[in-house]
């Protein structure tokens, strides 16, 4: 949530898939174990479902996605550096910085797979299929805000559980499964003339976000550019030298991780945008697990975009 009853995941929304409502029935279960263990007044049973869960999102963010998606090495020396030395310095109030949103958190577009296995009793070959009317109650895709029962995640084909053939992510490079570039839904409250192309609205985005080049990033970040040879194939464009930050994070994680990880600029920025304590040095969650204080959730955290002519003033510069 981030105002009171403003829903930010919706699984009836068609970019959504099957596995929000999921999530939602996750938390359900968090609820009804505390009203099971009886520890907790009847008035405090939502706040206390809703700060383990919390804890335990930003807990697997820091200590399980943050060391696969940007290297082990890196989240350490993040999360030991000053405050000064970071990128993203928010003042009064967290936000989501535009680098991020617009450019390296996006990332997870190039992961994703062209079909997937949902259970075994649906196979979607393609993640979206633009052929197939959005009518139908169930079609042969995964678009989002369709409910049927054979829609349901069996989440040992996704994640190790147990001894059956997961569907492991794309690596992190400059390609894109076919799909994503036929989109057969625009996501709610953008423009309906947004290209289908997703490739194609992520670098329409920076664009008009005034977003600074990859390179111009780097060199903010005393990090060494790629080379132009790194990006020879988008020389005939004049990209070489000035390339737009999604396309130049992309590139960076295949050429200096091959594809494994976000590179050393798309790694710092993602890195920095997961939530950490509000004091110097300090950890958003211990080490140890879920269960200490300060997490920023406690005092209000809240996130929100900028106004462009903002993100040019708080660019990574
Ligand atoms: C099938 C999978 C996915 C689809 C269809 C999808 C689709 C989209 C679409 C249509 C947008 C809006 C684009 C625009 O007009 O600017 C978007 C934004 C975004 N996506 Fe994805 N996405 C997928 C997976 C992912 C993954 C795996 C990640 C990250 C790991 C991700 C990160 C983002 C981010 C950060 C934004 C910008 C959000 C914002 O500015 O508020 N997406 N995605």
């Amino acid at each position: 949530m981030n105002n009171p009853g403003k829903l930010l995941i919706d699984a009836d929304a068609p970019r959504d898939v099957p596995r929000n409502s999921q999530l939602r029935a996750l938390i359900n279960a968090v609820l009804d174990s505390v009203v099971a263990e009886g520890q907790v007044p009847p008035g405090e049973v939502f706040d206390e479902a809703q700060r383990i869960v919390r804890w335990h999102y930003q807990w697997m963010g820091v200590h399980e996605f943050l060391p696969h998606i940007v290297g082990e090495g890196r989240v350490k020396d993040l999360m030991r550096c000053h405050r000064e030395d970071r990128c993203y310095r928010w003042r009064h109030e967290p936000f989501i910085p535009a680098e991020f949103a617009v450019a390296a958190y996006r990332f997870g577009h190039s992961q994703v797979r062209t079909g997937y296995a949902v259970n075994a009793d649906f196979v979607a070959p393609k993640i979206f299929d633009a052929s197939i009317p959005n009518t139908l109650p169930d079609p042969n895709d995964l678009r989002g805000g369709k409910r049927a029962p054979r829609r349901f995640v069996d989440w040992s084909l996704f994640f190790e559980l147990g001894g059956r053939v997961l569907q492991i992510s794309q690596r992190i490079d400059t390609t894109l499964s076919a799909p994503l570039f036929e989109l057969p839904f625009n996501a709610p409250g953008l423009p309906s003339a947004n290209p289908a192309s997703l490739a194609q609205r992520n670098l329409l985005r920076g664009l008009v976000f005034g977003l600074p080049s990859g390179q111009d990033m780097a060199r903010a970040m005393r990090i060494k550019p790629l080379k132009s040879d790194d990006l020879g194939d988008v020389s005939h464009l004049k990209l070489h030298r000035s390339t737009t930050p999604w396309f130049y994070m992309l590139r960076e994680a295949e050429k200096c991780e091959q594809g494994k990880r976000l590179g050393p600029v798309g790694g710092r920025i993602v890195a920095e945008g997961v939530p950490r304590g509000p004091r110097r040095g300090q950890a958003v969650v211990p080490a140890g697990g879920p269960g200490l204080e300060a997490l920023p959730g406690q005092e209000g955290w809240r996130v929100h975009h900028h106004r462009p002519a903002e993100v040019r003033r708080r660019g990574v510069a």
